[in-house]
């Protein structure tokens, strides 16, 4: 598969089948993860992988009740263990190269047949308490993976290149 096939087919999957990730293609996901770009190389990134139904239940709660979360065999929290380094830009680096690895890891699962959902909608204590998170560190998303339960790819709603591209000067 191409990339530009991974993303055109890719869509946030709320549904999944009640079968289970195999090792191999987690690790194909994760390893996409690994290989992400992040700001000075410094690859801040943790990525802590919940198989265990009651924990996966417990994190779907603490996602607003998104179901769904908790319906996928792997949940995978997507954590920054350092915080602080700010870019020449002024921006944070930590939420980029976090988002740049889950990115790599939505389109890895596509590769491998599989879905994900991002998951910025959940309460980060409470992520924190259940999964033993130090408090230095933060929990960017969540990812549930797991075999679409509708192997349907969804339309795309996307505005069109006109409107978020501008020539030369904004
Ligand atoms: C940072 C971020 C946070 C998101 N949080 C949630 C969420 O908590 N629950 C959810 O169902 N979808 C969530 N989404 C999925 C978006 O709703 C979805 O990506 C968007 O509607 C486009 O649809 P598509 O992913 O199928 O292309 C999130 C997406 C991103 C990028």
């Amino acid at each position: 598969m191409d990339v530009m096939e991974a993303i055109r087919t890719r869509r946030s999957v709320r549904a999944y089948k009640d079968a289970p990730v195999e090792e191999e293609k987690l690790q194909a996901v994760l390893e996409a993860a690994r290989l992400a770009p992040s700001a000075c190389n410094f690859q801040e990134w943790r990525f802590v992988v919940v198989r265990d139904a009651g924990m996966r239940g417990r994190l779907a709660k603490a996602a607003r009740n998104q179901a769904f979360v908790g319906q996928a065999p792997v949940v995978i929290a997507a954590c920054a263990e350092s915080v602080e380094h700010v870019m020449g830009c002024g921006h944070l680096s930590y939420p980029i190269d976090v988002a740049i690895a889950i990115d790599h890891m939505t389109l890895a699962a596509v590769e491998q047949g599989l879905g994900t959902c991002w998951i910025g909608a959940f309460d980060e204590d409470a992520v924190k308490e259940l999964l033993g998170i130090p408090e230095e560190a933060r929990v960017v998303e969540l990812l549930p993976l797991g075999y679409p339960a509708d192997p349907t790819p969804a339309e795309k709603s996307r505005m069109e290149m006109e409107d978020i591209v501008r020539h030369e000067h904004w």
